[in-house]
């Protein structure tokens, strides 16, 4: 490929928190030529539980600091922001190639389903936005979703609590409302929820594919690559930026805890 035809300028990729680095680690480990900025609000977490003016009101922030930055592309990895503040984000940047994690779920889940019933599980805020029972529809009409919100789930993640009895306990109480609702796939409409996948697995039964979107944002991303978005030049090292909006220590505890595979240095604290 011609020189001319590559950018070395950094993705960007935003979160509520923490929970948006299981999408980071897929997409680091995915394209390991591409250097991303990741942003996690931390001061202003959950957004799971916040108003659909107020996360749209984030979202921008959040995007408009990652512009400022220098990237040439913006992935959303949290499904609140994504189900609430794309659109508008899409409409204030036309020209920036987007990617948020509902799509590529929902059609991770069309591919899955043989049933036709699908399960989303997400935040309040997520669950009452109607993305994705309302994502499914356009792509596959005959899909019957039913969406649950599980808001205990994200603490218990963040807390380091994923192979715990009260967790076991706390993910069987929650999941009972869609038990018997006949699903084969289930999405896990939030960023924290992969980590109590095998708990979410187990509850769930075999009869129930669990469909994370982490690998389908990456699948995405690729499509983009070859449409959009330039790819770095070629044999430069990976470069990883984390920022975030309060307390850095905590950032990198969890970081460490959630994915110990990924190196996380050099935290720095901003203002958006
Ligand atoms: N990142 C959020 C999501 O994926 C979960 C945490 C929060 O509520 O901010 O929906």
């Amino acid at each position: 490929m011609d020189e001319r035809e590559r950018d070395p300028r950094p993705i960007g990729i935003f979160d509520s928190g923490v929970g948006g680095l299981t999408v980071l680690a897929e997409l680091a480990r995915r394209f390991p030529g591409e250097s991303f900025i990741y942003l996690g609000d931390t001061a202003r977490v959950p957004y799971g539980a916040k108003s659909a003016r107020t996360v749209e009101r984030y979202t921008l922030q959040a995007a408009s600091f990652l512009l400022n930055k220098g990237v040439k592309a913006m992935v959303a990895a949290c499904n609140t922001a994504s189900a609430l503040g794309l659109a508008a984000l899409r409409a204030a940047e036309p020209h920036l190639p987007v990617l948020g994690v509902i799509q590529p779920g929902c059609r991770a889940a069309v591919a899955t389903t043989r049933s036709h019933r699908v399960g989303v599980i997400g935040t309040r805020s997520t669950v009452a936005s109607g993305a994705y029972p309302d994502a499914l529809a356009l792509l596959e009409p005959r899909i019957r979703a039913v969406a649950l919100a599980c808001p205990l789930f994200v603490p218990l993640a963040e807390e380091g609590w994923l192979d715990h009895p009260a967790t076991r306990l706390i993910v069987a109480e929650s999941l009972a409302p869609l038990r018997h609702e006949g699903v084969d796939a289930l999405i896990l409409g939030c960023t924290h929820y992969p980590l109590l996948a095998p708990i979410i697995a187990e509850v769930m039964g075999e009869g129930v594919a669990l469909v994370d979107s982490a690998s389908a944002v990456a699948d995405e991303l690729e499509q983009r690559f070859i449409d959009v978005i330039l790819p770095a030049p070629e044999g430069r090292p990976q470069r990883m930026d984390y920022l975030v909006t309060d307390i850095p220590d905590r950032f990198v505890e969890m970081a460490r805890r959630i994915l110990p595979g990924l190196p996380v240095h050099g935290v720095e604290m901003v203002d958006l």
